[in-house]
């Protein structure tokens, strides 16, 4: 089974993604977390992506879809896979599309989170993430003990893209490029526009229920 987790930066997407990963017993694949953990790493991948990363816009296509690409198939994901934060534009849903196709697959679901541009605003600049295993905390809703990340002990950190300033112009990239992917997944799949402000369970359950999971 192949899922997208779709929303704006900042509408929970990796908040929810574990737990429905989990439920529907596929990995989780994230295109943002593999460009930081590039990007920490300090590959080659990473430096390429690094500029767009920080200035809140998009890393090429053709380097995203290979990317996407060789992970996979990795064996993992031969059962499928829930995508975070891929397609963002137009070029990568066909690419995706065509590329399951091709395969005798395809998108069986897509979750829409659907959350006004204030409520992103407050979360994103209140987010705090560990960089060491990716955790993610909010000063306000979900803060980490003593700014320690509770999994594995690092301290946790601001990410550079999280800065007010670049979240505006992530949330304009978002606008322009990645809404016109809807019209082109529209036809060819189910999307499920789910209201992604109130508590993380209550989202979480109006996930699992469209998606007929208990
Ligand atoms: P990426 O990492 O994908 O960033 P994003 O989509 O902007 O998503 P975020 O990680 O910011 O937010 P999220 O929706 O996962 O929200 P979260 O659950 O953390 O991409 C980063 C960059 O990589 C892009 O800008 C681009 O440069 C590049 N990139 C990635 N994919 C690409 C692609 N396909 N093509 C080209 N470039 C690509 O929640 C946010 C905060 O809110 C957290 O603090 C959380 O604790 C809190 N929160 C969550 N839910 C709730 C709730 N219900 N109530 C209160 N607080 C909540």
């Amino acid at each position: 089974m192949n899922v997208l987790l779709f929303g704006p930066p900042g509408s929970g997407k990796g908040t929810q993604a574990k737990d429905l990963a989990a439920a529907l017993g596929i990995p989780h694949v994230a295109t943002g977390d593999i460009f930081r953990r590039h990007l920490k790493e300090g590959t080659e991948l990473g430096l390429r992506a690094k500029s767009f990363l920080h200035g809140g816009g998009l890393v090429p296509d053709s380097f995203t879809c290979e990317i996407v690409e060789s992970r996979l198939l990795e064996p993992d994901t031969a059962g499928g896979a829930l995508l975070d934060g891929f397609p963002r534009t137009a070029v990568q849903a066909e690419w995706l599309l065509d590329w399951l196709a091709a395969r005798g697959k395809r998108v069986d679901a897509v979750i829409n989170l659907v959350v006004p541009d204030q409520v992103i605003i407050d979360r994103v600049s209140g987010r705090r993430a560990c960089p060491s295993c990716g955790a993610t905390y909010h000063v306000s809703f979900a803060p980490a003990p003593g700014g320690v990340c509770s999994r594995c002990g690092a301290a946790v950190v601001q990410r550079e893209d999280d800065k007010e300033f670049v979240v505006v112009r992530r949330l304009e990239t978002y606008a322009r490029e990645t809404v016109p992917v809807l019209p082109v997944l529209r036809p060819r799949t189910k999307i499920h526009d789910i209201a992604g402000t109130g508590e993380v369970s209550e989202i979480r359950s109006r996930i699992f229920s469209a998606l007929g999971l208990s």
